[in-house]
């Protein structure tokens, strides 16, 4: 038995839904503890593509269970889509096989308005958010004004919580972003409607993930984003709203952390970006590009190009650390088969200063330059090698290296979005 956290070890887009999916063959529960449809996990089954945002990776996989625990937040719109998808494929038969916690908040017509226009008021100081209402729903659950699914479940209830806090959420679009207020008929309308068809979803994920693992079942907790888009640890103000790093997991579920037996960290060969924020590794050059273009590095959820750099193990120590990671998952190793020279960046320099940790402080990690080490490109293609010690020499020595660099062993090696172009050394649930 062993209950494993799998997170993003930067900024988000490191390929974690493939990975989810591949270990959900060894877990009975697959559990997202945090964010909402900022999320865009892209698997590849045979040669379809499934994208979700907002229900577990797992959900691809018969009979495992998906639950989406009281750290999410949910916009029931899209909840609602991405199940008729699912169905439409020939997922999702049985839907006692998805639960969501009643406390999950609800994302609402006014929280993305107003993440779209204070967006748009900041001009060149906008965060680059994803458009979907992520931060303000956060904000009002921790502002104790959230509406949780639970309360949608309870029409009176909705309502009474509706009506008291459209007024404020009204007065600040009007007078503040100069929108348009919304009306609470409409919101109403719409929710209710949406709430005959989730009811069947409604359970408390806590109970069910713990009687699981009383069961002797393993659970593979789901982190979304990267640990760098965390909101304490990241790059604030640059950030998600949500905690990304494993620690997460417990809170947005409901689970305690000496039940927690492997925390997996999924970082590309590379480093990818999507929104504002420093980004010390970040080429702006025809080597991004290349990236860039052989990577596909095109956002899931808003299709924005990624912003594109070198491997930054000063970055990634910081996420080894802070997610207490105990193994690496190497991914989109591929990209860089044409490549003669790798470079990566090893530590940084600030002012006179060689710097090892990643700064907490934005106004020093803007200033600082990456300090690089080259190292020398394996130039094959490695999309068939289905054995890691059938790698090239010089893949296999690219992989040492971000292993002694960054004190964490690479658990699995990933050389292309499908489910058999994938190398596991070692199995955490083993
Ligand atoms: P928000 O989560 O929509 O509030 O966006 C805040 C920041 O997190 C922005 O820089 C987004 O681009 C970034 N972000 C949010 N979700 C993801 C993700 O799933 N992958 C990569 N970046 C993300």
């Amino acid at each position: 038995m062993a209950n494993v956290i799998i997170v993003g070890a930067q900024w988000g887009d490191e390929g974690k839904g493939k990975v989810v999916d591949i270990y959900t063959e060894h877990a009975q529960q697959v559990v997202r503890f945090q964010g909402g449809n900022n999320a865009g996990h892209t698997l590849v089954v045979g040669d379809e593509k499934t994208v979700l945002h907002l229900i577990p990776s797992g959900i691809l996989h018969e009979g495992k269970r998906c639950i989406i625990g009281n750290g999410v937040v949910l916009d029931p719109k899209i909840f609602l889509e991405e199940i008729d998808g699912l169905k439409k494929k020939g997922y999702l038969k049985d839907d006692g096989q998805l639960l969501v916690d009643g406390a999950v908040n609800l994302i609402m017509p006014y929280h993305r308005a107003i993440d779209i226009a204070r967006e748009h008021k900041a001009g060149g100081k906008k965060i680059g958010t994803t458009g979907r209402g992520i931060g303000p729903t956060y904000e009002d659950k921790v502002g104790r004004r959230g509406i949780r699914f639970a309360d949608l479940l309870k029409p009176e209830t909705f309502a009474r919580k509706l009506k008291d806090v459209l007024p404020e959420k009204n007065f600040y679009l009007e007078n503040f972003l100069g929108e348009k207020p919304l009306s609470e008929s409409a919101i109403l309308d719409e929710y209710l409607a949406y709430a005959e068809r989730l009811r069947g979803y409604l359970g408390n994920a806590s109970i069910e993930v713990n009687l699981a693992i009383k069961a002797g079942d393993n659970v593979l907790f789901e982190g979304a984003q990267g640990s760098l888009l965390d909101v304490d640890h990241g790059t604030y103000p640059y950030v998600t709203s949500s905690s990304t790093i494993a620690g997460g997991a417990c809170t947005g579920v409901g689970v305690g952390p000496g039940l927690i037996d492997a925390v997996i960290g999924i970082t590309k060969a590379y480093v990818t970006r999507v929104g504002e924020g420093p980004f010390p590794t970040e080429l702006h050059d025809e080597m991004g590009e290349q990236i860039r273009k052989t990577g596909s590095e095109f956002g899931a959820t808003t299709g924005r190009p990624r912003r594109t750099g070198w491997l930054d193990i000063v970055a990634l120590r910081e996420a080894v650390r802070t997610n207490g990671l105990t193994g690496l998952a190497l991914t989109k190793m591929d990209v860089l088969n044409e490549l003669d020279t790798i470079k990566v960046c090893t530590a940084y320099r600030y002012k006179d200063q060689l710097i090892e940790n990643f700064p907490a402080d934005l106004d020093i990690l803007r200033d600082c330059t990456p300090v690089y080490e080259e190292v020398p490109g394996w130039q094959q293609d490695i999309n068939y090698v289905k054995e890691y010690e059938q790698l090239p020499a010089k893949a296999i020595d690219y992989v040492e290296k971000i292993e002694s660099w960054t004190g964490c062993p690479v658990v699995l090696v990933s050389v292309g979005p499908r489910r058999d172009e994938t190398m596991v050394r070692k199995n955490p649930f083993a």
